[in-house]
C-alpha cells in the first residue's frame, strides 16, 4: 500500500512522516514518533489505554488512522507536563493519592482526566467515575484514581483563583 505524507502537530511539536492510511495512530505515536507512553491494552476499542487529546476531544487513538489524524493537534502524555518541566496537578496527585499501580493505564487515564476536567473543572466523584469509564484499570480498583482526580481538581481550580 502507498505510504502517504502525514502532517501534525504533537505536543506543541510540528511533526511529519510517511504512513500507510491504514495505520492507526497509536501506531504512529509509538512507533514513528517513539512516543510510547500511550499503550496497547485491547482490540476492541474498551480499556482506553490508547487515550490521546485529538483537537481538544479526547480520542482512542487505537481507533482512528493517522490518514484521519493528518493535520491534527494532538497532545500524549509526554505533553502534560508544565513547560518548565514539573508534573502536571493531575501526575503529581496521581502520584500523590496512588493512583497507578502497574501504569500501563496512567498515560490514558491522565490525558482522559486532562481533557474531563476541561469539559467539568469541579466534578463530582460520581462525574468522574463515569468521565473516565472509557478507561479500564485492572491494577488499582478506580479508587485512588478518583480521588487523585477529584485532588487534582481543587489544585487547579485553586491555582486559577489565585491567578484573578
Ligand atoms: S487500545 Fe484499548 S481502547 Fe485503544
Ligand atoms: S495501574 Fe495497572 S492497569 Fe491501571
Amino acid at each position: 500500500m502507498s505510504k502517504m505524507h502525514v502532517k501534525m502537530n504533537v505536543n506543541g511539536a510540528e511533526v511529519e512522516g510517511l504512513a500507510e492510511p491504514r495505520t492507526l495512530l497509536i501506531h504512529f505515536l509509538r512507533e514513528q514518533l517513539s512516543l510510547t507512553g500511550p499503550h496497547i491494552g485491547c482490540e476492541t476499542s474498551h480499556c482506553g489505554a490508547c487515550t490521546v487529546d485529538l483537537n481538544g476531544k479526547s480520542v482512542k487513538s487505537c481507533t482512528v488512522f493517522v490518514a484521519q489524524s493528518n493535520g491534527a493537534e494532538v497532545t500524549t502524555i509526554e505533553g502534560i507536563a508544565n513547560a518548565d518541566g514539573t508534573l502536571h496537578a493531575l501526575q503529581e496527585a496521581f502520584r500523590e493519592h496512588h493512583g497507578l499501580q502497574c501504569g500501563f493505564c496512567t498515560p490514558g487515564m491522565i490525558t482522559r482526566a486532562y481533557r474531563l476536567l476541561q469539559e467539568n473543572p469541579n466534578p463530582s466523584e460520581e462525574e468522574i467515575r463515569y468521565g473516565i469509564s472509557g478507561n479500564l484499570c485492572r491494577c488499582t480498583g478506580y479508587q485512588n484514581i478518583v480521588k487523585a482526580i477529584r485532588a487534582a481538581a481543587d489544585e487547579l481550580n485553586a491555582t486559577r483563583e489565585a491567578a484573578q
